[in-house]
């Protein structure tokens, strides 16, 4: 690969031990990729885990005296203030994520604790070169935004933003954001949770980029975001088109960069219950909790549960999940305490693959996201999948109807 001066320098342990450091994981990603060069990013958004492997490493980095010249926004972890306050986390989970915390600031990053940066504090102009990793972001930034990432891992993400370079390789070069897989959706597409179920269907639709055509022409921010959450639930998907409605795919030649698709797959109405039926949990009606926020919730959606709840009493917890300026604003705008009222929360910071949920073990959960049933399962929680506002319906009479 050629380097700058500048990236030899930072090679060279110039710049400090932990840039070196960055830099070096940095040009072997590139050497594997074949990447001729490094490019700037102005970008960043870290998929930390708050788990031991991400931990060891942002310790390790920050040890060496590595800063961030990118800031990068993070994913969630867990709000230690709430869960601790209501005893449900054990000390050592609690001083874990205190670590993560201290780490990372120290590290300089921006302690957003947010999967959905992307529509709210991390937004990338078209074209802009971002070093972006989580499910729901990396699609997001690329096929919605127009800007250029390619799916980072938390550990590389963090070194680009370390070093503010990544190498120049996969989606940051035209030839290969173009579309391979044509996707015709014959499905009726009623409402956000109809993207989570089409999200899953990766496996029918096959390795490559997908080229979406047959959804209305409004399609919603949240319904992005399902989208892309839920393609990398299913699958690894770094990028698709939506011929019509994402910028570069104003048409399917665009979308296709002039060639043929080397797959057509139709998605019918069928397939989405297929996929429902295969991964919603069917043993047990009654449920214990109800938790939404998987991706983290946008104000919209909390206040659509607020005017579904209010007055009412839930039977069981219900837990929306979501970042601290959402939690915020629905402090300030009464839709907290309309949720608290009907016997629900707000927790932001939060996401449900957390050790502050390790005292669900055994309990069955209600959800609108397949992403939110999937990773609790290795802590022993189940979740029925349905649509929002039967899941609302759902907490609020104790069982699924
Ligand atoms: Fe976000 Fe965690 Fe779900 S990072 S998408 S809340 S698994």
């Amino acid at each position: 690969m050629k380097l700058t001066d500048e990236q030899k320098a930072m090679l060279e342990g110039e710049y400090g031990e932990g840039a070196a450091y960055a830099m070096k994981i940095e040009v072997a990603i590139g050497e594997s990729f074949d990447a001729e060069r490094m490019v700037p990013i102005t970008r960043a958004h870290v998929a930390l885990s708050n788990q031991d492997a991400d931990l060891w490493f942002a310790e390790k980095m920050l040890e060496k005296g590595a800063h961030c010249r990118v800031s990068p926004t993070v994913n969630p972890g867990f709000c230690v203030s709430f869960f601790k306050e209501r005893g449900l986390v054990k000390d050592e989970d609690a001083e874990m994520m205190m670590r993560t915390h201290n780490a990372y600031k120290g590290l300089g990053a921006t302690l957003t604790y947010n999967c959905t940066p992307y529509v709210a504090t991390n937004i990338p102009n078209y074209g802009e070169i971002c070093a972006f990793s989580e499910s729901s972001a990396t699609p997001y930034v690329n096929s919605v935004w127009g800007a250029r990432s390619n799916r980072e891992g938390a550990n590389s993400a963090l070194c680009a933003a370390i070093t503010g370079f990544v190498p120049e390789y996969g989606l940051l070069l035209d030839e290969n954001r173009k579309g391979n897989i044509l996707v015709n959706i014959e499905a009726d597409m009623k409402s956000d949770f109809e993207y989570h179920l089409l999200g899953y269907c990766g496996k029918k639709i096959g390795p490559g980029i997908p080229v979406f055509t047959g959804l209305p022409s409004h399609i919603s921010p949240e319904s992005l975001t399902n989208l892309g959450a839920q393609l990398n639930t299913s699958g690894a998907y770094g990028m698709y088109h939506i011929v019509g409605f994402t910028p570069e795919a104003r048409t399917m030649e665009e979308a296709f960069g002039g060639k043929k698709p080397e797959r057509v797959v139709n998605i019918t109405n069928k397939d989405l219950e297929d996929i429902l039926e295969q991964i919603s949990y069917s043993g047990n009606r009654k449920i214990d909790f109800a938790m939404f926020g998987c991706p983290h919730f946008t104000l919209n959606q909390a206040k659509h549960i607020a005017s579904k709840v209010e007055g009412k009493k839930l039977s069981v917890p219900l837990w929306i999940l979501t970042s601290y300026h959402v939690k915020e604003l629905a402090d300030r705008m009464g839709i907290t305490q309309i949720i608290e009222d009907a016997g629900g929360n707000i927790i932001p910071d939060t996401c449900p693959d957390q050790p502050c949920w390790n005292w669900l073990n055994g309990k069955v959960g209600v959800t609108e996201s397949p992403k939110c049933a999937y990773y609790p399962k290795r802590r022993g929680i189940e979740f029925v999948i349905r649509d929002l506002d039967t899941c609302i319906e759902a907490a609020i009479k104790g069982e699924v109807i």
